[in-house]
């Protein structure tokens, strides 16, 4: 489907790693598919780059490289490099804003900006578009991280929201716009047999994970000064926990859904500075071992201060105070330079009460639903089954749904869902001001307990599944981690 109308996309930070490895691409993706209405215009805002040409350039050099040659034809990236047009602005001089009013103010359709820059410069551009009135009748697209706290989130907040209502604020968390997040909606709400039994009667505990084989990469810097808690927990696994854990909204429409995540997030029982060595694990990676390559330890990764006590790692349990989920432990887990690449989510069920039929029904590895995020996208529901021959020996089955097998093509990566999201006005897959807050305040007490304990993060062999203390975490709950199991 083609974006509705026409539109201007002026792209800040036009040269940084996002627009390079996300925005661009996703942009060219849209336009390779015929999703992207003819005329549509991408105005891109870099310093160190002279003009059009010199930016084009760029482009072919280093945007190129992102797309998969699956996607890739002459002809589609001829005519998506003719909607790229180039404005050199310089943030301190208020001129150069008017050039680009010049440039944007008559053109039809709608307007986005995209703000692909760090957050001490979100601020200082919506004052300079305000000042030649381009805040009207446009949308503003907000990159995490969106401060490094509850109060530096609230003051960036405070003063865009002087400048945009709420409704032209699109703040991005990408893993909302992946399939997969979007597929756990589907099954929750699209079918009647889960729901009954969504909730603490039914549900032991859940755990939500999210790991890497990468490590810092060129960001060593940027993450230096931000740590697991910030980076992943704050944003991508609160979402993912909110819509895991939320109730049915009554429509798909942006607020019905995102006001229902937020009763999630406020309902998160705040977490005692007392009970945070218990409850929350900190880990950083040292040297080791990844798919027969050794990497380096954190610190000495460029950018990293060789001292440096930022997490790396985060095990963390939190908990809902809600009728549905009173008691039911969720465990959230990230970590960099981990064994391997997944994002999943595990839905344990208890066991049945009474097994007629031996101690093996009581095993684990049965009454589970497993949703893998990435890589390979499946949902899994675990049971047992009878193993063929004499006698009555269960086994652990599961039913499989392996998406890439029902919908071969027309999968949309987040990035491209999310601007054609932006382009056509649907706020549901962003993330609200209040969200955000709620999110920061769970968080932030584990952070300020860290910082004023000087609780040093436990070392782990890049390689492996993090700290030991991640597993004991779970063993208080006669629980661990799925991995463990196998
Ligand atoms: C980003 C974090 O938001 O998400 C990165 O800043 C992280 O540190 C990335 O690597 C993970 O996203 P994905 O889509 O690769 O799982």
């Amino acid at each position: 489907m083609q974006t509705d109308s026409s539109f201007t996309f002026v792209l800040f930070g036009g040269t940084g790693d996002l627009s390079m490895r996300k925005i661009l691409p996703a942009l060219y993706e849209a336009h390779r598919a015929g999703m992207l209405a003819p005329g549509g215009k991408i105005f891109a805002v870099a310093r160190h780059i002279e003009g059009r040409e010199q930016y084009l350039q760029w482009v072919n050099e280093h945007v190129r490289a992102h797309v998969s040659n699956a996607q890739f034809t002459e002809d589609a990236w001829r005519t998506f490099l003719d909607r790229i047009e180039f404005v050199a602005i310089d943030l301190g001089k208020a001129e150069d804003f008017v050039l680009l009013r010049d440039a944007v103010a008559d053109l039809p359709g709608t307007r986005v900006f995209y703000l692909a820059t760090g957050p001490s410069l979100f601020v200082p551009i919506c004052h300079a578009l305000a000042s030649v009135g381009l805040n009207q009748n446009s949308r503003i697209v907000l990159e995490k991280p969106l401060g490094y706290d509850l109060r530096s989130s609230n003051a960036i907040n405070d003063a865009v929201g002087e400048i945009f209502a709420e409704e032209q604020i699109y703040r991005i968390d990408h893993y909302l716009g992946k399939e997969p997040v979007q597929n756990l909606l589907a099954l929750r709400f699209g079918n009647a047999l889960f729901e009954p039994l969504w909730r603490r009667d039914w549900v032991e505990s859940i755990q939500i994970t999210i790991a890497e084989e990468l490590g810092v990469e060129a960001r060593g810097d940027f993450y230096d000064n931000t740590g697991a808690l910030r980076d992943m927990v704050q944003n991508h696994l609160l979402q993912l926990l909110s819509i895991v854990a939320m109730e049915p909204p009554h429509s798909m429409d942006s607020d019905s859904v995102r006001d229902e995540k937020l009763r999630v997030l406020r309902a998160l029982k705040p977490i005692d500075p007392r009970d945070i060595s218990r409850v929350a694990v900190r880990g950083q990676y040292h040297a080791g071992v990844i798919r027969g390559a050794s990497v380096p330890a954190y610190a000495n990764e460029s950018g990293v201060r060789p001292e440096s006590t930022t997490e790396t790692f985060v095990a963390v349990k939190a908990e809902i105070e809600n009728w549905r989920w009173a008691g039911v432990p969720f465990f959230l887990r990230t970590g960099k330079r981990l064994a391997d690449r997944i994002a999943e989510i595990v839905v344990n069920f208890r066991p049945v009460p009474h097994s007629a039929l031996g101690s093996s029904a009581l095993r684990p590895g049965a009454n589970r639903l497993v949703i893998r995020l990435q890589p390979n996208e499946t949902i899994r529901l675990y049971c047992l089954a009878k193993k063929p021959g004499e006698g009555m020996n269960l086994s652990s089955v599961h039913l499989d749904l392996a998406f890439d097998q029902f919908f071969r093509e027309g999968q949309m990566e987040a990035y491209q869902r999310l601007l054609l999201d932006v382009i056509n006005g649907r706020l549901a897959l962003f993330v609200r001001r209040d969200e955000q807050e709620a999110a920061w305040r769970w968080v932030e007490p584990i952070l300020n307990e860290w910082a004023a304990s000087g609780t040093k993060p436990k070392p782990y062999a890049a390689g492996t599944w993090g700290p030991a203390a991640a597993s004991a975490m779970l063993a208080q709950h006669d629980t661990c981690w799925l991995e463990e199991e196998n």
